[in-house]
């Protein structure tokens, strides 16, 4: 059986990226023959508008938690190398759902266990909500990589920390481990600009891990999001799309490191 690479996107500071990253990264694997599957996590249902483009859907992540669907009741198809496990509204429920279970964080973890162990996915993309909650407690027991998106804002930078307090209080991960397995990605980076070079100074004195490759602003993409085109494909000569490819290189060569 394949060894399946798991993914997250993660930072319970709002509006870093994370969706739009998870996005790309699902879109550019899928589109290079890889076997993927993206898992919506987030009740914004900012992914499941982009690769649904719009459509409705009635089942996804939260029916598979209550236990009402199965696996091939919610997955939807997007294309043959790009599964997808949608958000629906009532996702926003689902964190109370595993707040009743006894450790709904491992439960989580344990269903995408089952759902995916006999799988045979290349990758499994993960998008968490802007929280640290019960879905993302059990994204972050279940997935191996954590890719953390940081925009250059005091804001963007204190979710980081708290991100990396509760991984060492509550999951008990060591710094040595999130060095190996976690790493910060600079959005809306433009190192001319004072947040940018405050946040990037901070990154440094703190040692985080980081990618090379940082992801510049583009009112491109207020456009992108009324179309639910993804960059890369739209747009393949821009700059940010040429970022993107730059950092897909970043992030294979960190995973196929740590194999
Ligand atoms: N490089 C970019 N330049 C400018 N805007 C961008 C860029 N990348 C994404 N955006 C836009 O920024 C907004 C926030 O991005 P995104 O939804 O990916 O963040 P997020 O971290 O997933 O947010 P949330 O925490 O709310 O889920 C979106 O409207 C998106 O289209
Ligand atoms: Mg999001």
């Amino acid at each position: 059986m394949k060894q399946t690479k798991t993914i997250a996107l993660l930072n319970q500071k709002g509006g870093v990226n994370k969706t739009t990253a998870a996005i790309i990264l699902a879109t550019y694997l899928s589109n290079r023959g890889n076997k993927v599957c993206f898992v919506g996590a987030d009740a914004q249902l900012h992914a499941t508008g982009t690769l649904l483009k719009d459509e409705y859907v009635e089942y996804g992540l939260y029916d598979l938690i209550s236990g009402a669907k199965t696996f091939d009741d919610v997955v939807i198809h997007i294309n043959e190398n790009l599964d997808f496990i949608p958000e629906t509204l009532m996702l926003s429920t689902a964190d109370i759902l595993l707040s009743q279970k006894m450790g709904g964080e491992m439960y989580l973890a344990q269903l995408f266990d089952d759902l995916f162990s006999d799988k045979d996915y290349d990758y499994i993309i993960f998008d968490c909500p802007p929280a640290i909650n019960k879905i993302t407690s059990g994204i972050i027991l279940y997935a191996q990589y954590f890719i953390i998106p940081v925009s250059p804002s005091k804001y963007s930078q204190k979710g980081l920390e708290i991100l990396l307090e509760y991984l060492a209080q509550v999951f008990h991960i060591s710094k040595k481990e999130q060095k190996k397995f976690f790493r910060v990605l600079k959005t809306f980076h433009n190192p001319d600009q004072i947040a940018s070079q405050k946040i990037s100074r901070y990154l440094d004195e703190k040692r985080f891990n980081m990618f090379q490759t940082y992801i510049s602003k583009a009112t491109e993409f207020d456009t992108l999001t009324f179309t639910n085109d993804v960059i890369i494909e739209a747009k393949p000569n821009h700059p940010v799309a040429k970022e993107y490819v730059l950092l897909m290189d970043e992030i294979l060569e960190w995973i196929s490191d740590n194999n």
